[in-house]
């Protein structure tokens, strides 16, 4: 085995974009791409030399490859250590779990998340640091610089590893550990959880459908509801990881996981629906009937978390991005805590939760996470879920009705319209950030504007600001409009339009969320001039 230096040109185009670097499938697979990428984070983080790291990722075509060829790169950059999922499998999650339980200096991460898989669809490849979370932003610019300058990049001529079959061999002075991809999560997750109260539920008739949507969660979710849990076979559907996710779209949310949606709300529907993502960071909760928002979620997981062991003695406080719904400020408020509003992206929780401000997070997007890893985990948020309902012996429905006679409901909604001309995008943000401070005092459909801001966020753990994070418009009787581009897109520019309604207490909270919005649609559509700038009328998709 020898390891060789093969000069390259550098690429220009491997700027890591909110969650790693995400592109066409075949633009990882040409000569080269791949390599110089990888080696661009080994120069940013220092070099390889001596180091130890976690890789795996969500299944997807391309990605046993794209292992192959990360582990000869670290082997000829002097890594000593390496701890791959077997089968080239983790989670997201489970990867961020294994980053922080082996300390090692950080770990590879191969998914494009939610995006579809296949040879023309997408593929990515993220890093998280030594805290198991997203790499900052201060390192993602450093690997984009390295990517521009690259000369060359180090590799071994050492065969491919077997990823197939547990166990630990040796490169070199190298140690390759393959490991179970789900047993150290699993346990992980014994500690935060009652599962003995979870298996009485499950025992006593309860019934769930888990949709794996084709994509990583499907093995452990068999291992921990299946077969550790005791809920009866055929619970968790779609939960063999398919290279293309069996031709879907691996997005928990009522547009992609129809087919769970539509079971729900049959007659036929079990007592819990719950769904995730390609790399099984995102999650979907509804219950028999009833469609929970992720807002309302983050909020009734926070006010019921200390049912489960891991959260008894209270929380720290809440973390929120700022277009998700002020639910769980209210919780928080309750509990007496601090809450936070940060930007839209897993990334701005990390300093909050590595100083111990905040033991809960979540985003509008479909993001609840805690403490126990430093990204979002989608099977966490269905275990908590359980937790609460084996606890409280409630159906779903109840929880929430139970939750906003206590807190009021916040109507909430998200309005996308998606694939719009960047230019057109970006003259309807433009023009209204002008506006903003005229907006005060204007009425807009019916509504009276009470205040209008841009968000910035002044980050309380290491002073950084981080501006132009969203348009905000406030209304007179509490209703609020956030516009926002999406940083997620592919084509062209998706515009975001969330829409908030707070009906207190003692209000009506019966209202389909669509009708109770819709004096805050009209009034956000009109004095953003939608119509004019991009076109459209109608969102493309409505969380
Ligand atoms: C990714 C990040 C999330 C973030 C979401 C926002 O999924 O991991 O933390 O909320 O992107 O996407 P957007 O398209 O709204 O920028
Ligand atoms: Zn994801």
């Amino acid at each position: 085995m020898t390891a060789q230096s093969v000069k390259i040109t550098p690429f220009h185009d491997q700027k890591p974009g909110t969650s790693g670097l995400r592109k066409k499938t075949r633009d990882f697979m040409r000569p080269q791409y791949l390599e110089a990428f990888i080696q661009s984070i080994f120069n940013a983080i220092g070099g390889g030399h001596g180091k130890a790291f976690v890789i795996g990722g969500d299944g997807r075509f391309f990605n046993a490859e794209a292992i192959q060829t990360i582990v000869k790169i670290a082997t000829a950059n002097g890594a000593t250590r390496l701890i791959i999922g077997q089968n080239g499998i983790l989670s997201t999650p489970a990867a961020s779990h294994l980053i922080r339980k082996y300390g090692t200096d950080g770990g590879f991460i191969l998914s494009a998340s939610h995006n579809p898989g296949g040879i023309d669809e997408d593929f990515g490849v993220k890093f998280n640091a030594a805290n198991g979370g997203p790499a900052p932003e201060a390192l993602t610019a450093k690997m984009f610089n390295e990517t521009k300058a690259l000369g060359s990049y180090e590799i071994s001529d050492q065969p491919d590893i077997d990823l197939t079959r547990i166990g630990t061999t040796k490169i070199g002075a190298m140690q390759v550990e393959i490991v179970d991809p789900v047993s150290d999560y699993l346990a992980l997750m014994e500690e935060l959880f009652d599962f003995n109260a979870i298996s009485a539920l499950f025992a006593g008739g309860f019934r769930m459908c888990f949709d794996a949507m084709h994509a990583v969660t499907g093995p452990y979710a068999h291992a921990i509801l299946e077969d550790r849990l005791g809920a009866p076979k055929g619970t968790v559907v779609n939960g063999i990881p398919k290279e293309d996710f069996g031709k879907g779209h691996p997005d928990p949310n009522p547009i992609w996981a129809k087919t769970l949606m539509d079971l729900m709300m049959s007659d036929n529907a079990p007592d819990l629906g719950a769904a995730s993502d390609g790399d099984g960071d995102r999650n979907m909760i509804v219950g028999r009937g009833a469609y929970v928002t992720p807002s309302d979620s983050l909020a009734v997981l926070a006010a019921n978390a200390h049912l489960a062991p891991a959260y008894t003695k209270g929380l720290a406080g809440i973390a929120r991005s700022m277009p998700t719904s002020a639910a769980s400020d209210r919780v928080a408020a309750r509990l007496g805590i601090e809450h936070f509003e940060t930007p839209t992206g897993w990334k701005f929780f990390g300093n909050l939760l590595d100083a111990g401000r905040v033991t809960i997070c979540g985003e509008e997007s479909a993001g609840t996470g805690s403490d126990h890893v430093r990204e979002k985990d989608g099977l966490w948020a269905v275990l908590l879920w359980l937790n609460i309902l084996a606890k409280r012996n409630l159906s779903v429905a109840q929880i929430l009705t139970d939750h906003w006679a206590t807190y009021g409901r916040d109507y909430y909604s998200r309005h996308d319209f998606e694939a719009i001309e960047t230019s057109k995008a970006d003259a309807l943000v433009a023009e209204l950030s002008d506006k903003l401070p005229t907006l005060p005092g204007q009425c807009f459909a019916g509504l009276t504007v009470t205040k209008a801001d841009e968000f910035s966020y002044h980050d309380p753990v290491d002073g950084s600001v981080s501006t132009h994070q969203g348009l905000r418009v406030y209304f007179d009787g509490g209703g609020r409009a956030v516009f926002r581009l999406s940083g997620t897109g592919t084509e062209g520019a998706t515009l975001r339009i969330y829409l908030e309604h707070y009906e207190p207490a003692e209000g009506d909270h019966s209202q389909d969320p669509q009708t109770a919005l819709a004096p805050l649609r009209d009034a956000a559509y009109t004095l953003s001039r939608l119509t004019e700038h991009t076109g459209r009328s109608e969102p493309d998709v409505r969380t």
